[in-house]
Parts: C-alpha cells; structure tokens; sequence
C-alpha cells in the first residue's frame, strides 16, 4: 500500500506525526505508569511492546477497515514525545471510526489532549471523509469522560458493569460524533 500519511498534523502547540523508531524509550515510560495505565486494555508495557507497535505503524495508515493507526503526539518546543492517539477503523464499515488518547502525566492538564483530538477529527471528517467518530471510556475516568463532551461528543449509551476488566466489574460510557454535528458550527450559510 502507497504510504498516504506522509505529512503530520499541526497545532498551535503540537505535531501529530507517525511513531518512530526512536520514540520507544519515552512511548514505553509513560505507558507503563499504572496511573497511565489505569483504564486502558494493557496491564504492563515493555520495550519490546513498544518497538512492536512502533514496527507495525511504519507500514499502517489511518482509516483502513478492521486496523488501529497510532499516532505520535509531540510537542513543538521541546520536540518531546507526549502522547499518542489511536485511531479505529471499523472492520464492518470503514466510514465509521473510535478515537483513543494517551498522555504522559506531565503532559495532562495542559489542553494537548483536546488540542490533539480536535485536529484529528478535523482530518477524519474532512479528509477522509469519515461518518461518525466514537469513543468509549470507563465511567471512572473522570479526565476522558471530560474530554470528550469538551469536544462536543454525545454521550450515547452507559453499559453498567458489562465488562470483568483489572478484578472489577467496570461500566463504560459511549460518545460519538457524526460529521454532519460536527460540521454545523462551522457552517457559514443554511444547512440544505
Ligand atoms: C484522557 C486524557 C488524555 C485527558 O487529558 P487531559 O490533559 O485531562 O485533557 P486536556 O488536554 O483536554 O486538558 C484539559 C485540562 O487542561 C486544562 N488546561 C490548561 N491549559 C489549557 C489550555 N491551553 N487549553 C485547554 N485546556 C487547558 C483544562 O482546564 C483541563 O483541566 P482540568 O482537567 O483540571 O479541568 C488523560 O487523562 C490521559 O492520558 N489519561 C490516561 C490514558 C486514558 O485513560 N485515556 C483515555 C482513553 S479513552
């Protein structure tokens, strides 16, 4: 496949580029963090989990059915690796994406996560002319939860406690935004 991701997203205050090779070492020590970690699918993260990821983004791209693309999330002053952000294809309809977010902790708190996501949604819709972007956060995380109604999601669904994850029983929130909510306060004229 051609590779099409070739030039990296940019805000104000950070690139959204693809992982690197040497990115591991910063990816691999935030990940790890059991605070980090806390609501996401992995318990631990090695070096050798990170190179994995990192080896298989070099030949992925964003929006192929059935695939996660990751994102490297930098900051411009520091050239510092901060974050990363997933992006879900669905396998069923490749119109229809998820978005996950990571940040290191002296990363939080600082506005990069909705800066991140806000470009990113503005790639999905606009240049890969997706449909609907979801999300699906643990009821507990409180900062995710936030996030996503700072983005103007929709909180679509709660399944209470659905899910045996990390020896608790956990209940998940579903948020979702379609390309038409997205769009309108951007318009400039009448909706047709
Ligand atoms: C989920 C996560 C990415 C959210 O990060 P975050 O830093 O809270 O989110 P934002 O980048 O939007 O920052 C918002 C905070 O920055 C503050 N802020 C500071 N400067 C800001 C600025 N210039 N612009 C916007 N917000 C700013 C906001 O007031 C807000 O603070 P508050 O949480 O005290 O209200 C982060 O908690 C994380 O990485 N968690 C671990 C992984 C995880 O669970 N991911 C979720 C998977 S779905």
């Amino acid at each position: 496949m051609p590779r099409y991701f070739t030039t990296p997203l940019s805000t104000a205050r950070l690139i959204l580029r693809r992982l690197q090779p040497d990115d591991a070492t910063a990816l691999q020590r935030y990940r790890a963090r059991p605070d980090v970690a806390r609501y996401q699918s992995w318990e631990t993260y090695t070096m050798a989990d990170a190179s994995t990821m990192i080896a298989a983004m070099a030949e992925a791209e964003p929006g192929v059915a059935g695939t996660w693309f990751q994102l490297a999330i930098v900051e411009q002053t520091s050239g510092a690796l901060v974050g990363d952000c997933g992006l879900h294809c669905s396998g069923e309809d490749d119109r229809l994406m998820e978005l996950g977010i990571t940040l290191a902790p002296e990363a939080q708190g600082r506005g990069y996560a909705g800066e991140a996501l806000t470009a990113v949604i503005a790639f999905l819709f606009t240049q890969l002319a997706k449909h609907r972007i979801c999300a699906v956060t643990d009821a507990e995380n409180t900062a995710a939860i936030a996030l996503f109604r700072r983005l103007g999601f929709r909180q679509e669904a709660t399944f209470i406690e659905h899910l045996w994850f990390k020896g608790r029983w956990s209940s998940e929130c579903v948020f979702a935004l379609l390309r038409a909510e997205w769009s309108q306060p951007h318009a400039t004229g009448p909706i047709n």
